[in-house]
């Protein structure tokens, strides 16, 4: 386990006066909605397994006050394996020789969003590697299709880099909204995690362009990923207030054996669901998945971040025979499930932990209501 935060390192306890400070600090922050960088840094370097409860139950909290105890569903499709990218962490990324690729046509995606439907999806999270199959062209057929067969869904594309123009397309076509995690918003750590033609810029670009053309914009960052420092974590937390998105992705760093970083420990749970709540405490009313690299960390790792301020959970409807190849990490649940059972599991545990499943579209708060007439 590769612990960032060096009290947790050694399980220490506080003495009273650094443990009061650290309170003041998430209280400050809670009422305040942001911190200045020494503070974030101040209780990272310092926090405890003790302050850390203190802090999920504050982001709890403030979940609670906008979104209840409601969980909002999005149904997950994993298109292609296919991928351009360099990610040296990621088990798809084009340098590893070890998995069988495989892309969905329009047509089973069609199907996989109709079975989705019927479980009661109003969302789908259409994912994929960067994977040059999908044109603009081929996309926009897409969307039309699942927006006329089903014009009460949201659709969110996750298919990672691409121009300004292709996005706007695509936005015009019916797209709700997109996921782009910045992965981490440390130019250092960035470089050292992504191969030479990626650019810290361009991924900062694509952010800025799809919330200028209007979509829900999702971001998002690995927690404990090699050679991240707790001054890379408040680079993120200043990156994600100062950008605002709709939506933060959040979860451990899980080492892939086939990839570059083999060998390297992966993110803890504590640090993870600390960050969770501290993007909840900066960002009250974003929307924060309950990530399936938590669950896949620690049996109960999503039902925790629900505790701590997440709202959101990504059932996967892949076609079951393809689940196990979109491996970007090792050990991922869900990879011999039906989307039936992933469906049955995910409101067990929602309900497990006190929660309810609410399957309206789930827009953040703060979002008016566009019809597709409006754009
Ligand atoms: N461990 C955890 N998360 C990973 N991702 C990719 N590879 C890994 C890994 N080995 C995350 C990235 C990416 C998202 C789809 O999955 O943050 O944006
Ligand atoms: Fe897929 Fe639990 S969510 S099996």
């Amino acid at each position: 386990m590769n612990y960032i935060f060096p009290k947790l390192k050694v399980a220490s306890e506080n003495d009273e006066i650094t443990s009061s400070k650290i309170i003041q600090l998430i209280d400050k922050l809670t009422e305040e909605i942001n911190l200045e960088k020494d503070e974030f840094l101040y209780i990272l370097n310092n926090i405890t397994e003790k302050e850390i409860t203190y802090l999920n139950k504050k982001a709890y909290d403030v979940k609670y006050k906008h979104y209840q105890n409601r969980v909002y569903l999005r149904g997950l499709i994993e298109i292609s394996n296919h991928c351009k990218m360099g990610c040296k962490y990621c088990g798809i990324n084009y340098k590893v020789k070890t998995i069988k690729r495989y892309r969905l046509t329009v047509d089973e995606i069609l199907e996989c969003c109709k079975s989705g439907y019927l479980l009661g999806y109003r969302t789908f999270v259409i994912q994929s590697g960067e994977d040059s199959y999908y044109t603009d062209e081929l996309l926009v057929d897409m969307l039309k299709r699942i927006k006329e067969e089903m014009p009460d869904v949201r659709v969110t594309l996750s298919l990672g880099e691409r121009s300004k123009e292709s996005y706007q397309k695509l936005y015009d076509a019916g797209t709700d909204r997109y996921l782009l995690r910045h992965e981490t918003a440390s130019r250092r750590l960035y470089e050292y995690l992504h191969a030479d033609f990626m650019s810290f810029d361009n991924r900062r670009e694509c952010l800025s362009n799809l919330k200028e053309i209007g979509y829900q914009v999702g971001a998002g960052f690995m927690v404990g990923s090699p050679t991240q420092t707790n001054e890379d974590l408040v680079e993120d937390l200043v990156y994600l207030k100062e950008l605002g998105p709709h939506m933060v992705g959040i979860g451990p760093y899980l080492c892939h054996e086939d990839t570059e970083l083999k060998g390297n420990d992966s993110g803890t749970l504590s640090e993870s669901l600390a960050m969770v709540a501290l993007v909840r405490l900066i960002l009250p009313k974003v929307l924060l998945p309950a990530t399936t690299a938590l669950g896949s960390l620690h049996t109960i790792g999503r039902e925790k971040a629900l505790k701590t301020g997440a709202n959101i959970m990504m059932p996967n409807i892949s076609p079951t025979e393809n689940r196990a190849l979109y491996e970007i990490y090792q050990n991922k649940i869900c990879t011999t499930d039906t989307s039936n059972q992933c469906r049955n599991c995910i409101e067990g545990r929602i309900v497990g932990v006190g929660h309810v499943i609410d399957l309206g579209v789930g827009d953040h708060i703060d979002i008016e209501r566009v019809t597709d007439n409006d754009r």
